[in-house]
């Protein structure tokens, strides 16, 4: 793991629900390639996932799976850290401070807690408060950037306005985090819904690709995807948005421009296959990795202990720090 004076990542992810392709293109394959030239912490936010409805009985193993797909994507313990949230105190001491400094209007104003809330009878303060934790997340450990889907924008603008508000009023506390979005891949649409973001909980699995579906899956949904009558090929996210996410989508795995991709193709057909293909390619081995994990839960737990550890030296410190800024006495 890198470390003298290297730039510190920090991302998060939730244990709701089987990791997608939108998860990995978006954030999973920039934490891959970030372990190697920064200091890397990467944790699975069980707190976040009780936000919203949740299944007490599965929370434990959905925390173990997402630790073993975040290995099974690639990540090594010998270059960065994955911990486990609610296992460091630090995340939802420090975010009683941060809930302290930043305002109600600013978290009124985050879409996600709008999208997330509409509809619903009654909404959890957790799911209001929800950005401020993710703050702590990020600030806890000085974070220079953070890789993230364009989802998550909104969210990092409101942790770098906290800390900034926070080291303004109280001294220099906190590092001001970036954001690091890919910039291909960082909105993965619905395959049925192509106005919307493909995500864990979409009414239709087949609009979501998980990393362990099964390559007939993958090529059934592709095959089924929703594109338009017009059956040419281009890039136009407004006038064509199921072709253009399938087209970016291909450029995201092979590193071809999307406008470029679609010169080859006349028909929706061979797009569909050839995407069906990348995508098989790409998520098969995981798939395969993944299995073999999940069966080795002393490993998986050995993981866990060691980044929690590493976590937890730098998040108290941090904690710590920041009690002392805003003039809590010492103890
Ligand atoms: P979560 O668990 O919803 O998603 C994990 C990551 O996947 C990205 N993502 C996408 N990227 C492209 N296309 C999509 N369709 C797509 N869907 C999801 C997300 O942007 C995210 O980067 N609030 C966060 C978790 C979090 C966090 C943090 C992240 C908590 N604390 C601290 C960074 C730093 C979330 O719910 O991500």
């Amino acid at each position: 793991m890198t470390t003298a004076n290297a730039i510190r990542v920090l991302s998060g992810i939730q244990p709701t629900g089987d990791i997608h392709l939108g998860n990995y293109l978006g954030a999973l394959k920039l934490w891959v390639d970030s372990q190697y030239d920064a200091e890397s912490f990467y944790c699975v936010v069980d707190l976040h996932s009780l936000t919203v409805e949740f299944d007490r009985d599965n929370l434990a193993r959905r925390t173990l799976d997402a630790v073993c797909m975040l290995l099974a994507v690639g990540l090594d313990p010998k270059h960065c850290a994955i911990f486990v949230q609610s296992h460091i105190d630090q995340h939802t001491g420090l975010e009683w401070l941060l809930e302290c400094v930043a305002t109600f209007g600013e978290l009124n104003r985050m879409t996600q807690f709008k999208d997330k809330g509409a509809g619903q009878e009654s909404v959890t303060v957790g799911l209001f408060t929800y950005p401020v934790l993710m703050a702590a997340d990020i600030l806890l450990y000085d974070a220079d950037k953070v890789p993230i889907g364009d989802d998550q924008r909104q969210h990092l603008e409101l942790a770098r306005r906290i800390a900034s508000r926070f080291n303004t009023r109280f001294g220099e506390t906190f590092t001001v985090p970036e954001a690091l979005i890919p910039p291909v891949g960082a909105r993965v649409m619905d395959l049925q819904h192509p106005e919307n973001k493909m995500s864990k909980s979409s009414d239709s699995r087949l609009g979501t690709i998980f990393l362990l579906d099964s390559p007939d899956e993958v090529t059934n949904k592709l095959k089924r995807s929703v594109t338009d009558s017009e059956n040419t090929v281009h890039y136009d996210p407004e006038r064509k948005p199921g072709v253009s996410n399938l087209l970016e989508i291909l450029s995201a795995i092979t590193a071809e421009r999307s406008d470029v991709l679609a010169l080859r193709y006349d028909s929706y057909r061979r797009l569909k296959q050839d995407v069906a293909e990348a995508i098989v390619d790409t998520i098969d081995p995981i798939a395969r990795r993944f299995r073999e994990l999940s069966s080795d839960t002393a490993y998986v737990m050995d993981v866990i202990n060691e980044g929690d550890e590493r976590a937890r030296e730098i998040a108290s410190a941090t904690l710590a720090r920041a009690r002392e800024s805003i003039g809590l006495l010492q103890r």
